[in-house]
């Protein structure tokens, strides 16, 4: 499954009166939604609930199946009742009915039978052994207990190795959030529709039939489907046969398909439905790609289809497996709750993931669908064809096709760099994250993982990003094509099974000792896997040394015990060769290869393939920033992204000088590749934020003009002519260049940005600016623009059908300078007239960003605290989002006057604890920076002229 994004607008809307907690995560995820992704756009981020140190509270370690049976195959019959065409919900049928015959073996003499059954009405068929006698029962508890087991005493005890029969008939009442769903989404002209669609991972296919419900609990099932006529049934594998009949005057089809392979339950899927496809036949499998039909018409899912077939060519020849199924259906449903769900054969988005055309959507979002695609089609061998023995070892599936989804890019996109993304998205990201999290290990004990409350708190980003970047740190310190040969025998052995972590770790070992490299990948790993944290890694190059240090943030979280096994590459500036070294200790332990001579620099975590921080002793810090100077050329792409963002975290610790990060930005002036901007900007935006309400804030604008006004002149006929360059990262860095360089209002670019607007404003039907730009655009024209130009936006933001588009202009309108605008734009966000209640929180969010709308967005909260509407979680949440700014004590004991009132609410006194500990933190920043900080910008800006 693809990480969880925001809930729909109406499902938080209505989940406002419910409980409080779970609305700060709802909220919180919209809020994110709207208002993070569109500060670091291109980053895939999804928030991920805080990660609670809870007191155990999960039933005791017996919820597993007891083992004695196991299932081989199932023949399920399935009828959906729901009328796609209704509608009304007071005339829906949310009924579905069926029965289900499991063929298991006994493996140990047992007279009960335990299955997982979880809300669903049963009667029991009977039991049968292998000649089809029935077997008599005892006693017979078909209502399921807190293990969601039903259990069947037998008269006479299940002899070992026998096969038997168990035959159940159920109904389920109603549809649920997870098992069998139905979306709810409007037609081509605005009716009322209805689909079902399944979804099960983790533990949810008990809720639709009785079943073995564990990853491990492999079988085949024969799935038959009755539906209503006029309406389209998908399973894992192809049809095999369908006829239509009459039962009770109503017309069905029965839809019967081909058994699966050998599988878990959680991949296990359903669907139907009345869409249409886009269709290719690859010869060895078909490939459908299935959405409203207004969607496909429109040639929205065009690019989505077009992909798939490519990364899961990458995926045949990299694994050395063919796709097995011989067919894959993709199905882009609205208000489906995560980006993705791998289901074997028949994957399902939320639509706007396998939508995109040029004149709407943003590189940005492209990406997003391509990366997306790419992690659910790795499942289909990571996590279907070999799965995880058990949830504990989640990472194995997750960790893996995330790390995988970037190998594919370059099929997606040739020559677009986009494998490089890796870099700001998944490290950068994951060391910044994993020190605001509670620890967590990548790999759990078996035992450990019980209840499915256990289960969903798996999926994180320890899971998915830490298990992504140390599977390509294994990859990449071994020898080019041993991971790969490690991976293919890992699937070739495990296949149509399950695998543990340590199963893994064993087929790497037999791949690098096919290739006489030398390291045991275990005893490396686990230090990775199964402890908590990373490490920051020191070389001394004047005394050839090198130790290693937990690394956190907060000084008294710092573990001194903590050390990892650390895969270490370096390069040095003379030489083409990559030294390869793995630390095992604490250290300082010395090197010969890491001492250089007065000329050399040493840098490590070549191509930022190392999961930890590097420091360097003052000395080589400088000759690496002599050559950023020089020729930074020499330093490759990726590294320079890590240098930026080490320096810049190690300054804040004070384990390098404050200045040491600053005085490298200034090297960007010559360098025009996306990924080191990227590091850089989410910096320099924060540095903007802290300063922009001070004295020096003058200087600082100053010096970010002079840095990013070569990039913007880079892209500049580009941007002019409101087009894109070829590839995708330079694609990114021209939104990048744009949006800083009209934040900081470099004349050019506001001039640009006003121009474009005009031209739209004049013939509003044909919008010449490419939607990449239109965000900083629409934004920087509004902030330069009055009445006028606002009044324009809001009435695209009536008018417009686009979601997208009316997401950007509702972000841009709060970009006025007129605080009597920001007023009314305010008034208006809270009138149902005029836009949707929850429309509120981003709305206020985006006025806070704004320096000139923070106070008011302040006053306005503080003054509804108080009132229900909106309701006071909202008003917690919007706090956060307008604290971001906050540094001063003045402004800290402002949220501890509201925490006094809060008192004892607990809900409301933990998100405000959390604000505090932020502000807190960022005065100790102010204080500790400030000085020097602005010291610094001062002299940069007195040292030549900026631009214009
Ligand atoms: C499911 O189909 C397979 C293949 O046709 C068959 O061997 C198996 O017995 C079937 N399972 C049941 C429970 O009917
Ligand atoms: C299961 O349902 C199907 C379709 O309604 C029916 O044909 C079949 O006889 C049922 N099987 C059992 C064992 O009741
Ligand atoms: C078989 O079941 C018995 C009794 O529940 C249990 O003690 C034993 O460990 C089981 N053996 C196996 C191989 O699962
Ligand atoms: C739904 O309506 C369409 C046209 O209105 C019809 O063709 C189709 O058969 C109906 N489908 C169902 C399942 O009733
Ligand atoms: C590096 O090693 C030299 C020689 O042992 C020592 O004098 C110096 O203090 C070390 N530098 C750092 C930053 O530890
Ligand atoms: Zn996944």
């Amino acid at each position: 499954m693809s990480k969880r994004v925001y809930v729909s607008k109406a499902a938080a809307v209505a989940t406002v009166t419910v409980a409080a907690l779970a609305l700060i995560t709802v909220i919180g995820m919209i809020i994110f939604h709207n208002i993070r992704t569109k500060e670091c756009p291109h980053l895939l981020q999804t928030t991920f609930p805080p990660t609670t140190t809870s007191t155990p509270t999960g039933p005791p370690p017996d919820m597993r199946l007891p083992g004695d049976l196991i299932p081989e195959s199932y023949k399920i019959y399935l009828q959906t009742h729901l009328y796609l065409n209704m509608t009304g919900i007071e005339n829906q049928n949310f009924d579905f009915t069926g029965n289900s015959t499991v063929k298991f073996k006994c493996v140990n003499a047992t007279n009960t039978i335990y299955i997982h059954s979880k809300g669903l009405d049963l009667t029991l068929i009977g039991v049968a052994d292998e000649k089809g006698k029935e077997m008599a029962t005892h006693q017979v508890q078909l209502v399921e207990d807190e293990r969601n087991f039903v259990t069947i005493e037998l008269v006479d005890s299940l002899r070992v190795d026998g096969l038997y029969y168990l035959s159940t008939a159920f109904k389920g009442q109603g549809f649920h959030q997870s098992g069998l769903s139905v979306a709810h989404y409007t037609g081509e002209k605005n009716e009322e529709r209805f689909l079902v669609f399944s979804q099960m991972e983790p533990s949810d296919a008990r809720r639709v039939f009785p079943c073995f419900d564990e990853p491990a609990m492999k079988a085949i099932f024969n799935i038959t489907i009755i539906h209503r006529k006029g309406s389209i049934a998908l399973s894992n594998m192809p049809q095999k046969d369908q006829v239509e009949m009459d039962i009770d005057g109503e017309e069905w089809l029965i839809t019967e398909f081909h058994p699966t392979k050998k599988m878990s339950t959680y991949v296990l899927s359903f669907i139907v439905f009345n869409f249409e496809s886009k269709e290719t036949n690859y010869g060895s499998y078909t490939l459908k790609t299935w959405a409203r039909p207004e969607v496909v018409s429109a040639g929205l899912v065009d690019y989505a289809h077009s992909i798939t077939g490519n990364i899961l060519d990458f995926f045949e020849e990299y694994t050395g497996i063919k796709y097995p199924l011989g067919k894959l259906d993709q199905v882009g449903i609205q208000g489906f709750e995560a980006r993705g769900m791998e289901n074997w054969g028949l994957i399902m988005y939320s639509e706007g993931i396998l939508t995109y055309n040029e004149e709407v959507f943003t590189t940005t979002e492209k990406g997003i669908a391509a990366i997306v695609i790419a992690h659910e089609v790795a499942h289909q061998w990571f996590g279907n064809l070999v799965t995880m023995k058990w949830w504990n070892d989640l990472w194995l599936k997750e960790g893996f096709s995330t790390y995988m989804s970037y190998l594919a890019m370059d099929r997606v996109e040739p020559g677009g760099n986009m494998k490089d993304l890796i870099s700001v998205q998944e490290i950068q990201a994951t060391l910044g994250m994993e020190v605001l999290v509670a620890e967590q290990h990548l790999t759990t004990k078996e035992e450990d993982i019980q209840s499915k409350s256990d289960i969903n708190s798996l999926y994180n980003i320890i899971i998915y990003n830490k298990g992504a970047v140390v599977l390509r740190m294994i990859a990449e310190f071994l020898p080019e094509g041993v991971f790969q040969n490690g991976v293919q025998s890992y699937l070739k052995a495990n296949q149509y099974s399950n695998a543990e972590t340590q199963n893994l770790w064993s087929h790497l070992q037999m791949a690098v000792d096919n290739a006489s490299f030398d390291i045991a990948v275990a005893e490396v790993m686990d230090t990775w896997t199964q402890q908590s944290g990373y490490p920051m890694i020191t070389i001394n190059t004047t005394s050839g040394e090198v130790s290693q240090e937990h690394f956190s943030l907060d000084t008294d979280k710092e573990q001194t015990n903590r050390t990892w096994k650390v895969p270490i590459k370096t390069m040095k500036s003379d030489s083409e060769v990559i030294e390869l070294f793995l630390l095992t200790v604490e250290g300082p332990v010395s090197n010969p290869a890491y001492l250089c001579n007065e000329n050399e620099w040493i840098l490590a975590s070549v191509n930022y393939t190392g999961y930890y921080r590097v420091n360097y002793n003052p000395e080589n810090w400088e000759k690496l920033l002599q050559q950023l100077e020089t020729d930074h050329r020499k330093i490759p792409t990726r590294s320079r992204a890590q240098l930026i963002d080490d320096a810049f975290t190690l300054a804040r610790k004070g384990k390098v000088n404050r200045t040491l990060p600053l005085r490298i930005t200034k090297y960007l002036l010559k360098d025009t590749e996306f990924i080191p901007w990227e590091s850089a900007r989410k910096y320099l935006e924060n540095i903007i934020l802290m300063f922009d309400r001070t004295e020096v804030y003058g200087t600082i604008k100053a010096y970010v003009r002079k840095l990013v006004g070569p990039l913007y002149d880079h892209f500049e006929n580009f941007t002019w002519n409101s087009s894109i360059p070829d590839s995708c990262t330079a694609q990114l860095n021209q939104i990048n260049a744009v949006k800083l360089a009209c934040a900081i209002e470099l004349p050019k670019c506001q001039k640009m940005a006003a121009d474009l607007f005009e031209q739209w404003r004049k013939s509003p039907t044909t919008n010449p600016i490419h939607p990449n730009l239109r965000p900083t655009v629409y934004c920087s024209a509004i902030a330069s623009g009055g009445e006028l130009e606002w009044d324009f936006a809001w009435e695209m933001l009536q008018t417009s059908p686009i979601n997208q588009e009316r997401e950007r202009l509702m972000e841009a309108l709060a970009c006025t300078k007129h605080v009597w605008i920001l007023n009314r734009y305010m008034l208006y966000a809270l009138d149902p007239d005029y836009m949707q209640f929850i429309d509120i929180v981003p709305v206020i969010g985006y006025i806070a960003k704004n320096v000139i709308g923070h106070s008011l967005a302040w006053d306005f909260v503080r003054s509804h605290l108080n009132s229900t509407k909106p309701p006071k979680m909202i008003g917690f949440v919007l706090i956060d989002l307008i604290s971001h700014r906050f540094s001063t004590e003045y402004e800290l004991q402002q949220i501890k006057e509201i925490q006094a009132q809060e008192d004892g609410k607990s809900y409301g006194s933990d998100i405000l604890e959390k604000i505090s500990e932020k502000i807190r933190s960022q005065i100790k920043w102010m204080e500790e920076n400030k000085q020097t900080v602005s010291q610094w910008f001062q002299k940069e800006a007195s040292q030549g002229s900026s631009p214009e």
